[in-house]
């Protein structure tokens, strides 16, 4: 993960960079670093936050007119300042210092640190990063143009990376390479700028280069050069399509609210009335919506194959649920990081369906481009980032409307995936005949509803945040729910362990006897899902068993559902009864839940501890 920020410009970068930092520490805040140039490498790095950074960059006066910057999720080397970026090569004294910041992994690390130690240079540091900055100042005795150094460099190095490099000696330009992780530069009237993602560079530029793999450019502050360097090909100068960005900066400004998933939470009527812009106006659903190929690919499709990760994961065992249901299909739903390390078989007939908020999560991607070598043809990505690389590699997209989710919790991408997910299930049922014209107006009639639904959903709040005064006590929970509303209790429990540190897990209740009942007494808070569907029977047995045991049941229940409260038996009712959204419905309450019993256990909810929001590695 970790994000990077490199700038240069015909005025002091440093705030530039440090206000691309604050916009990129969703991607990892275990420390921070940057380096300017001004009469020679000025380095500062803390184990703290960019605010730290920041004030350490005002008590020291720091300025400069080129400079690289870094916020870290640890993977070599446990987070502290000497393992913090940027890290450097060379000698201060003869001022020939390189510095380099970087994201991702190098696989071959040990056998190339072994080798520079060979040629003898010094590692201070337990990173991965320290191997790139030997190996570029190795290579600059050869090549002493630092571009084409930084593309021998990346020519011997394994992984997938992103990095910037700077030389004490050349203080006018950075050189940046692309290599599997997301880079792009922005263009501007008094700079050139790179960084990780696009909204590190909103409040310079809306002009963005998208750089692809094997990319290594070269800025100054009156301009720019690309080059590619892939593997056993020669190196040459590229043109690439500037990009005026959609985004602006008050769409990920935190405005009144307290945290960005607060924000988030609440966005969600308007994030899925944006991601059904295109349907709510209509009268009939068309393939069209998933791109130009896709009533052909669709009408060969006999199979889904989902592949995701964490509340994207989720999201596709819900939609399971809907394509067996209301399309017919037959439909497997894997986690991407286990499909891509095993040997399952591949069918012609089956569609790839990947779904991503992020659409850089290092083994979603891995796991749609290995479904395609084992010899599945077709895939769609469901995704929240127009410019991503699921996005770009898949034949089909629909992009999930929810704006830019930079709260580590998932929230407003889960809602809108599962719209989405829901309007694929249409599509799909219309295209084979399943779908009645009445039930696809009701569909419609029912997403066009979804966002006054949610709206509803919402109020619940006062009571959602009544429970979390106890709920903020416990250290485990249970998280019960059945048929289409159990992965939206694995993603309660998941919200809730994520950011409040409290333990919880998820069971199909009809499990519940197999085992973890064993688990209940009077400590351990039970919260069950719980619509007025054909499996609400069975659940209140479920429930009674709980009861039964002294557990202490909390309740999200449909409008109508008959669930009487009582002795440790606390029941809070949504407004409406779902129908085919109730798992759309049920996810507000247990969002709310999370994100108060975060705030009475203090926890720093947008940033849990040892996480990072896009997962770009393995
Ligand atoms: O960007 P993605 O949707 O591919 O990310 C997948 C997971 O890393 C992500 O959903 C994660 O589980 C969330 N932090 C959960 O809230």
């Amino acid at each position: 993960m970790c994000g990077i920020v490199g700038a240069v410009a015909i005025n002091n970068v440093v705030p530039i960079l440090l206000e691309g930092l604050q916009r990129l520490e969703y991607r990892g805040y275990d420390s921070a670093g940057l380096v300017v140039s001004h009469e020679g490498l000025q380095r500062l790095r803390t184990t703290g936050r960019v605010l730290e950074l920041q004030k350490l960059a005002e008590t020291q006066q720091v300025h400069g007119y080129a400079g690289i910057a870094h916020t870290r999720w640890a993977t070599h080397g446990a987070p502290s300042e000497r393992n913090a970026h940027p890290h450097f090569s060379g000698s201060k004294e003869q001022n020939s210092r390189i510095a380099v910041v970087h994201n991702g992994i190098i696989e071959n690390y040990e056998s190339m640190r072994e080798r520079l130690q060979n040629e003898g240079y010094w590692f201070v540091s337990d990173t991965d990063t320290e191997a790139i900055a030997h190996l570029v100042a190795s290579n600059l005795k050869k090549i002493p143009d630092l571009l084409e150094a930084v593309c021998a460099s990346i020519a011997e190095l394994r992984g997938a990376f992103a990095i910037a490099v700077m030389e004490e000696t050349r203080p006018d330009k950075i050189v940046v390479a692309r290599n599997g992780a997301p880079l792009l530069l922005g263009l501007g009237a008094s700079g050139n700028y790179a960084a990780s993602d696009v909204s590190a560079l909103l409040k310079a530029t809306k002009n963005m280069i998208y750089l692809e793999d094997g990319d290594v450019a070269e800025l100054t502050n009156i301009g720019y050069r690309i080059v590619n360097c892939q593997q056993g090909e020669a190196v040459h100068q590229v043109e690439r399509t500037v990009h005026e960005t959609q985004l602006s900066s008050e769409a990920i400004e935190l405005g009144p609210y307290a945290h960005y998933m607060q924000k988030e939470i609440f966005e969600q009527p308007s994030a899925v009335a944006n991601t059904l812009e295109m349907v709510l106006n209509a009268q009939s659903i068309s393939p069209n919506l998933f791109g130009s190929e896709a009533e052909n690919i669709f009408a060969q499709t006999r199979s889904i194959l989902i592949l995701a990760c964490g509340t994207s994961y989720h999201a596709g065992l819900v939609a399971r649920y809907w394509l067996e249901t209301v399309a017919g299909l037959p439909c497997n739903v894997e986690i991407a990081s286990e499909y891509r390390y095993r040997d399952p078989i591949a069918d012609a007939g089956t569609l790839v369906v990947s779904i991503s908020q992020s659409g850089e999560t290092a083994d979603t991607l891995a796991a749609m481009n290995y479904a395609k070598q084992l010899g599945h043809p077709y895939s769609l990505a469901i995704c929240n980032v127009a410019e991503s690389a699921l996005i770009r590699q898949a034949d089909l997209r629909f992009l999930t409307r929810a704006g830019p989710e930079i709260g580590v919790a998932s929230t407003k991408a889960f809602t809108t995936q599962l719209a989405s997910l829901l309007l694929l299930t249409a599509t799909l049922a219309k295209m084979r005949q399943k779908l009645s014209t009445e039930t696809e107006l009701r569909i419609i009639a029912d997403l066009r509803h979804l966002p006054v639904a949610i709206q509803h959903a919402l109020q619940v709040e006062p009571q959602v945040k009544a429970w979390a005064k106890s709920f903020a006590q416990k250290r485990h929970a249970l998280f019960l729910g059945r048929g289409v509303h159990y992965p939206i209790a694995m993603e309660g429990a998941l919200k809730l362990k994520e950011i409040s540190y409290i333990h919880a897990e998820a069971y199909a209740a009809g499990e519940l006897k197999h085992g973890p009942l064993a688990l209940v007494d009077s400590e351990m808070p039970v919260v069950a899902i719980a619509p007025n569907d054909q499996l609400l029977g069975k659940l209140k047995s479920n429930l009674q068993e709980v009861h039964a045991r002294g557990g202490e049941l909390y309740v999200f229940a449909d409008a109508d559902a008959q669930i009487t409260p009582g002795e440790n038996l606390h029941v809070i009712r949504l407004l409406e009864h779902g129908g085919l959204l109730s798992p759309i419905l049920h996810t507000i309450p247990l969002q709310l839940l999370a994100y108060h019993v975060a705030l009475e256990r203090g926890t720093d909810v947008d940033k849990p501890r040892n996480l990072a929001k896009a997962v770009t590695v393995e």
